[in-house]
């Protein structure tokens, strides 16, 4: 019988990282309880006040989609618009993200789930501030726990570098699978960023691709 692995070499998947190299841990789920259930997370964060940003958002922005999804999206945090109408990725960005998703085969809300880091708009569109995101994290693992996702993507440097307490360039994160609480994640441009620098729209298709193989590989094995 094919092991996981032998399915990653069936994939083409290169030497650059393999199944066997992340350390296997128990699941995130059978480790911590979830805190909340979704009504209560979207009470919490409705409610707030854990750091400064609550004085300055519209409304707290949960996250959008089906919560059984096998694909979990992190970005950054609620620009304007989403600050605006409750929800993640609904402006320009959002409409390059709901493409991104198409070309592989993926819709929002249908086995995917999209959320921030920060569920509260930084005035401006500001960085997150260390502060920020330490107050928002409960939320963020309580989604993890909820959501049971087989795969994570992470949307730009700021999402990568915080979920895997790095600070290494987001050129050096792309291009192989790591993970976050056990979960496989990978890191791909923000659509924001690539709105901007069309030229790295191929190295985000080679991440989708990455991405995709991946799950099909989590899915068969
Ligand atoms: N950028 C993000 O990172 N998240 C959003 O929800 C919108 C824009």
């Amino acid at each position: 019988m094919l092991s996981r692995d032998d399915v990653f070499d069936e994939l083409g998947i290169g030497p650059v990282w393999r199944l066997r190299d992340i350390p296997a841990t128990p699941s995130l789920a059978s480790q911590v309880p979830s805190a909340y259930t979704w009504d209560q997370l979207a009470d919490a964060v409705a409610h707030c006040t854990a750091c400064k940003l609550h004085t300055t958002r519209t409304q707290g922005v949960l996250g959008v989609g089906d919560r059984t999804a096998d694909w979990l999206i992190i970005g950054e945090a609620p620009g304007a618009e989403e600050d605006a109408r409750g929800e993640p990725f609904v402006g320009q960005a959002g409409k390059l993200l709901d493409a991104m998703l198409a070309a592989i085969d993926l819709r929002r809300g249908d086995n995917v789930y999209i959320t921030n880091v920060l569920k509260s708009r930084p005035p401006g569109n500001r960085n997150p501030e260390p502060d920020e995101v330490a107050a928002c994290r409960p939320y963020l693992l309580a989604q993890i726990e909820l959501i049971q996702p087989k795969l994570i993507l992470a949307l730009g440097r700021f999402a990568a570098q915080s979920l895997l307490d790095t600070d290494e360039a987001i050129s050096r994160l792309r291009g192989r699978v790591h993970r976050f609480r056990n979960v496989p994640l990978v890191v791909t441009y923000h659509p924001a960023y690539l709105l901007r620098n069309l030229p790295d729209k191929a190295r985000a298709w080679e991440d989708l691709c990455l991405a995709r193989r991946t799950m099909q590989a989590l899915i068969t094995a």
